[in-house]
């Protein structure tokens, strides 16, 4: 097979890593990919948002399958684009994409599926959206309708904050369309984690659960990022709670989908709040999560290219996927300033010395090849990845890993774990 990743951070490092392991490849691009990604792809100089350019590509190239990374291209309808040019792509059309693109579509949508949600109202008019809070009292989540980049929600422990967060979004305009709609909600208490499932549009097989840590410091303060660590699986989140997880919550939202005439293909991410009353959803994302890919596809013993294919061509019913029983725990690098404003082109040394670890692997992301030397280029840079026999021993190989990378213009988080030891 013919395969184009798209994207160009950790995640399609760690996919095209796994991608290029099957013996069913033949040939791997990725557009645009990083330095790390060449070890397993052409690198194609194309924006992942340049669909026009993207499906010339892989109609040229006799491209069979498409595996979009980043959530940016599948809300763009990359998928539609491709299936409208005879090339399969594995993630969810336009359409079905909207379960990340919109807070009120998830919440319709949990609701028509009977999945459980924190109670919710959708609020057009921030006078409106005021009186609720005055009447409601605190603590409430407001958050901003449309894609606001980790920075659309608010989790309001007092009236004044719910207040201000609504001046924000829906007055000031501070995520411009993106907040002209909010959704406010009750304050769901309990363990935050990840659940990811390969779906083909009616069936879904679980890919293991996550934890992440969004804030950029130790102690889980500073400024919320992308993700500065992740593990898998996590431990708060036994066999049984996953099995039903996928009964109440995965499953009904894919039926609900097809119901609509919009099935859903490719990776749902569902983040889960896990109360007292069990779990309930927070969000759908429709891409892996990046850094928690990184962790998941380290634990994969089966074949991803086929499992991919599968999805794509509706037959997960048919189709089973085995796992390394082991723990995998992966810790970003970032460039000094991020999320604000990372430090560019600042060289990177040693990264051999951690690949050559047993049990590591070292992913790449905004990192660029400049007068021949590694240099960062761009606010997450490396994933330090290790596996190991339980998460203790995964994190410990990890951190010795990082020791090993001379990059002293770079930062990371050393309590990546801490919730599950
Ligand atoms: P979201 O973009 O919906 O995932 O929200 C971002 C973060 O806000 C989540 O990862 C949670 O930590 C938090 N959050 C969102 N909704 C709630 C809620 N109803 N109760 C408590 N925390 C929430
Ligand atoms: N690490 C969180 C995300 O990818 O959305």
């Amino acid at each position: 097979m013919r395969v184009l990743v798209i994207g160009g951070g950790g995640r399609e490092h760690a996919l095209c890593w796994a991608i290029a392991a099957s013996p069913l490849l033949t040939k791997l691009y990725c557009a645009p990919g990083n330095p790390g990604i060449s070890a397993h792809a052409t690198l194609v100089p194309i924006g992942q948002l340049d669909i026009t350019a993207l499906v010339d590509f892989a109609a040229l190239e006799q491209i069979d399958l498409v595996v979009p990374g980043p959530e940016a291209p599948l809300v763009a309808g990359i998928t539609d684009a491709m299936t409208a040019a005879g090339i399969a792509c594995c993630g969810p059309s336009m359409a079905a994409a909207a379960m990340e693109g919109s807070k009120v579509f998830t919440k319709e949508l949990a609701d028509a599926a009977g999945i459980p949600t924190a109670k919710w109202e959708r609020f057009d008019d921030a006078a409106a959206a005021r009186d609720f809070i005055t009447r409601r009292g605190a603590p409430l989540v407001v958050k901003a309708d449309g894609l606001a980049a980790g920075k659309g929600v608010v989790v309001a422990t007092t009236e004044a904050e719910a207040l201000a967060a609504v001046r924000d979004f829906m007055e000031t305009g501070t995520l411009g369309a993106a907040g002209a709609t909010v959704v406010i909600e009750e304050m769901l208490e309990g363990e935050e984690i990840s659940l990811f499932a390969l779906c083909d549009g009616i069936d879904a097989l679980p890919l293991g659960s996550a934890q992440d840590h969004k804030r950029a410091f130790d102690g889980d303060i500073g400024p919320n990022t992308g993700g500065m660590g992740a593990y898998s699986p996590a431990p708060v989140f036994t066999h049984a709670a996953e099995t039903d997880a996928m009964d109440r919550i995965i499953r009904p939202a894919l039926a609900e989908m097809a119901r609509r005439g919009t099935p859903f293909r490719g990776i749902l991410y569902a983040g889960l709040m896990l109360t007292s009353d069990g779990a309930r959803l927070i969000e759908f994302n429709v891409r892996f999560g990046d850094p928690e890919c990184q962790c998941l596809l380290l634990r994969l013993k089966s074949d991803l290219l086929a499992a991919l294919v599968a999805a794509c061509d509706g037959e997960l019913a048919h189709f089973d996927l085995r796992w390394h029983d082991r723990s995998a725990l992966a810790v970003v690098l970032a460039a000094k300033g991020y999320p604000t404003n990372p430090a560019r082109h600042t060289p990177i040394g040693s990264l051999a010395a951690a690949e050559a670890m047993a049990d590591v692997h070292v992913f790449q992301a905004g990192t660029e090849i400049l007068n021949g030397a590694l240099v960062s280029n761009g606010g997450r840079v490396l994933t330090v990845c290790a596996t190991g026999p339980d998460l203790a021993s995964a994190r410990s190989t990890a951190y010795t890993a990082v020791a090993k990378i001379d990059w002293p213009d770079g930062f990371y988080r050393r309590d990546i774990g801490w919730r599950a030891l």
